[in-house]
């Protein structure tokens, strides 16, 4: 395992300090932003800060922004990203940071897939004083200053929207069928747990059947079209953890004959654009927004972090909730 010197450490970490303040003062950025294997050890040019970014995959429209949001900064700030895509799994995230600390990256970016199992690695990159930033998703571990800083959506507040929403919508009389995201993930517990905060405050409202789409399209179609042959027949309402899983489902919905926005009622959470479309269209009736924008805080926290400087262990995204009569307005803003 191989750490980086601490002269040097310091050196990147000024270099990273001015080009964050240079861009600050407006410059266009024009670095690199190098898409890598971590199997392969790329040489790494003597003068330029190096970020490994441990990515959950590309399951979903939101990810997909948020892997553009990162990779946009590191361009724009000239700092060299190896970046590595985990297809859905831990294994491969532990390997990809294992990866990272052998190669003696400044920094390391992670949104974790699931909350637990994180200490050895963790441990591994402290170690080799590589702090890591966590993107998104939090973590489960006894000890916080196994990770720098935390950049994130309060995701039971998310679920307490919807739940808030869904509970005004239907005059608190609902049979719900739930989408949950991957099992384990933080949004997958978190979005769950409070939505049940709310929904359990009204005896009209029941969750008659809850299982994972894993946060993919396919996946919500797939267990949308299973569900709705055992509970077609009661089903009044569709929670989805995320938007991609409520576009499968209402695919689902139409080819079982029903009119999703209005048969069966639905609310999802992310806010991507395909979900300010459907409400357009009236299939979708209500998204509680997930920004998955995470790029220009990261890149401040990995200053912080290089340099010394104090930043907040957590930082929490705002996130604002839109429904069908605010969607056709709102479409043309939305950025991701
Ligand atoms: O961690 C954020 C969640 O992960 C998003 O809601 C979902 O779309 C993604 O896959």
């Amino acid at each position: 395992m191989k750490s980086l010197p601490i002269s040097r450490r310091a050196a990147t970490a000024s270099l990273l300090v001015a080009a964050i303040g240079l861009c600050l003062a407006g410059c266009g950025g024009g670095g690199s932003s190098s898409e890598s294997s971590t199997e392969e050890a790329p040489s790494k040019p003597s003068d330029s800060i190096v970020v490994g970014f441990s990515q959950v995959g590309a399951e979903s429209s939101w990810r997909t922004a948020e892997t553009a949001s990162i990779k946009a900064e590191a361009e724009r700030l000239g700092v060299e990203l190896k970046f590595s895509d985990a297809q859905g799994k831990q294994e491969n995230q532990i390997k990809a940071l294992r990866g990272f600390i052998a190669q003696g990256v400044d920094a390391i970016i992670l949104a974790p897939v699931v909350e637990t199992g994180w200490e050895p690695v963790l441990k591994e990159a402290k170690r080799a004083s590589i702090p890591v930033v966590l993107v998104d998703r939090g973590i489960d571990v006894e000890d916080d200053s196994l990770y720098f800083s935390l950049i994130a959506s309060d995701f039971v507040k998310e679920g307490e929207m919807a739940g808030e929403w869904l509970a005004e919508k239907t005059g608190g009389k609902a049979k719900i069928i739930e989408l949950q995201g991957t099992t384990g993930a933080a949004p997958a517990i978190d979005r769950q747990k409070g939505f049940m905060n709310i929904i359990s405050k009204h005896e009209g409202m029941e969750i008659i059947a809850s299982q994972s789409g894993d946060f993919r399209r396919s996946g919500g179609k797939e267990v949308m079209e299973a569900l709705l042959k055992q509970h077609g027949d009661k089903v009044t309402a569709v929670y989805a953890h995320n938007d991609d899983m409520a576009l499968g489902a209402i695919q689902a919905i139409e080819e079982a004959g029903k009119k999703p926005g209005e048969d069966v009622i639905i609310v999802s959470i992310d806010g991507v654009k395909g979900a300010f479309e459907a409400m357009v269209a009236g299939k979708l009736n209500c998204t509680v927004e997930c920004s998955p924008l995470l790029g220009p805080l990261a890149f401040r926290a990995i200053q912080a972090a290089t340099t010394g400087l104090n930043f907040d262990k957590l930082s929490i995204n705002e996130d604002r909730i839109f429904d069908r009569s605010q969607a056709e307005a709102e479409l043309p803003n939305r950025q991701y």
